[in-house]
């Protein structure tokens, strides 16, 4: 099992000899500075506060531009009427992979809705992110055409639903500009255009399928409409995978940026952004810092660098480095590959807390980067792991919190009962997230029932069934 750390005063082998001694001691100065990964129920709920605040200038239109938090309207709404049914093309693009999709739509007797998929990944080259858009938005199109040759479907015009994981600006729920890319994309030329139009553009490019693009939605959206169909209390969507954000269903009459007063839109929070307005300075150490500066958009998603997978490895490694400095660890020496940027990855993380206690696991994965770890070297490698993802967990727990309680002052509800869907590689492989998330949440909110539920293939799903929707909506308005 993992050392505990006692307190250096009182433990027996303090009358020990020295040897023994310096184990206590290295231990007690190990536990010394990952206790600044520590955040006390005060500093949560002062995160909180700052996160609602902040959900709140950018929905009114006065702050809005200021804002940090951007809470961009979905044009997604709380009274669909009814869908249709058949086949439609979902596509999902926002980690490292792109996916495309066949969603069959049907009507199922007890819960209206049966959905069947078959989906293939396409991995992105690096010259593709990090290009131009038309080099991006054109491979999106070769795979999407690859995938109808594949299934034999590429004489069909089908209904098309995007979803796109990044900050968009919607005018409607099939049109909206890409404010920033955001998890290591970069392709220039995208920010500040349509992002149906270049991908219709690229579509028209190559000229040999057609494609009606009804739908683009983000990750959260996509996971909440996903699990919306199994559970209708759904009204939170989060993703704490590459990225890390949420949505939710706020009161119409509060999105000042769209008109209208009846029922609720889904606004994505974007809250991955949050801390640009200097709202978490002082929570963030110097390996945060490191982590911002050589990052691609120093200054900016500073929430979402403390919690999410793509910075939680390099975050452990720059602890591991400090920790070699102060020569608590591997006898003073580093690795290359440890000196060597995002080379322990975030799935390192998940499986050094999943050790079973023999430290077999964290052994071999320290081997992998070049280093001969002695069983103390295990433990405190261990002891990094879960300070850098128990912050992660605490700070994120922050987040929604702020969201599930402002959801129930505002519906003046004294207990409310919600459900929240959930996606994302960290909150899924993670061995001990989940937990710590959702008592630090629970802890949080007080007169909220929460329960959560794991999308499966939620963005491909969430896609396609609002795309279902969309086009019903366009089938109804155009028989007026
Ligand atoms: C980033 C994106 C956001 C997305 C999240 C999870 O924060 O900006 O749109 O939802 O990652 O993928």
């Amino acid at each position: 099992m993992p050392v505990k750390i006692p307190a250096p005063e009182s433990h027996p082998l303090l009358n020990m000899p020295c040897i023994y001694r310096s184990v206590v001691e290295r231990l007690f100065m190990v536990e010394q500075i990952l206790s600044e990964f520590r955040l006390e129920k005060e500093d949560l709920k002062e995160v909180m506060g700052r996160m609602q605040r902040e959900m709140d200038r950018g929905l009114r239109v006065d702050t809005h531009e200021e804002a940090s938090v951007k809470m961009l309207p979905t044009y997604v709404c709380s009274t669909p009427e009814g869908s249709e049914v058949g086949d439609f093309l979902a596509l999902d693009l926002g980690g490292t992979n792109f996916r495309v999709m066949l969603v069959k739509v049907g009507e199922d007797e007890e819960r209206g809705w049966k959905v069947e998929t078959k989906h293939q990944m396409y991995s992105i080259p690096e010259d593709a992110m990090t290009g131009t858009a038309e080099m991006l938005f054109d491979y999106i199109a070769e795979c999407i055409s690859d995938f109808l040759d594949k299934h034999h479907i590429k004489h069909k015009k089908l209904p098309l639903g995007f979803t796109f994981s990044f900050p968009v600006r919607h005018e409607d729920i099939d049109k909206g500009i890409l404010l920033n890319w955001t998890k290591g994309f970069k392709a220039s030329g995208a920010e500040g255009n349509n992002v149906v139009g270049l991908l219709r553009d690229a579509i028209k490019r190559r000229g040999d399928f057609e494609m009606d693009v009804v739908a683009m939605v983000n990750d959260t959206v996509a996971t909440m409409i996903s699990c919306y169909y199994e559970d209708r209390s759904c009204e939170v969507g989060m993703i704490v995978g590459t990225g890390c954000n949420a949505c939710y269903m706020e009161e119409m009459g509060t999105v000042e940026l769209v008109e209208g007063e009846e029922g609720r839109m889904c606004v994505n929070t974007e809250w991955g952004a949050f801390g640009a307005n200097g709202e978490l300075e002082e929570f963030r150490l110097e390996y945060d810092r490191v982590v911002d500066e050589t990052s691609l958009y120093p200054g900016q998603q500073l929430y979402e660098k403390l919690i999410s997978g793509k910075y939680m490895g390099e975050l452990v490694r720059l602890v591991l480095l400090k920790l070699v400095n102060e020569e608590l660890l591997f006898d003073g020496e580093a690795s290359e590959q440890l000196k060597t940027r995002f080379s322990f990855e975030t799935r390192y993380v998940s499986q050094v807390e999943s050790d079973s206690g023999d430290r077999k696991q964290i052994y071999n994965i320290l081997s992998t980067l070049g280093l001969l770890p002695s069983e103390l070297d295990c433990d405190i490698v261990r002891l990094a792991c879960e300070s850098v993802s128990t912050r992660s967990a605490h700070m994120c727990g922050a987040g929604l919190a702020a969201v599930i309680n402002r959801m129930r002052e505002h519906r003046s509800q004294e207990e409310m009962k919600i459900t929240v869907g959930v996606d994302g590689s960290v909150y899924k492989l993670h061995p001990c997230f989940q937990a710590r998330f959702h008592k630090i949440v629970r802890e949080l909110t007080p007169h909220s029932d929460i329960t959560f539920i794991q999308s499966e293939e939620g963005s491909g799903r969430g896609a396609a069934l609002i795309s279902a929707v969309a086009c019903k909506m366009a089938a109804c308005m155009l028989t007026q």
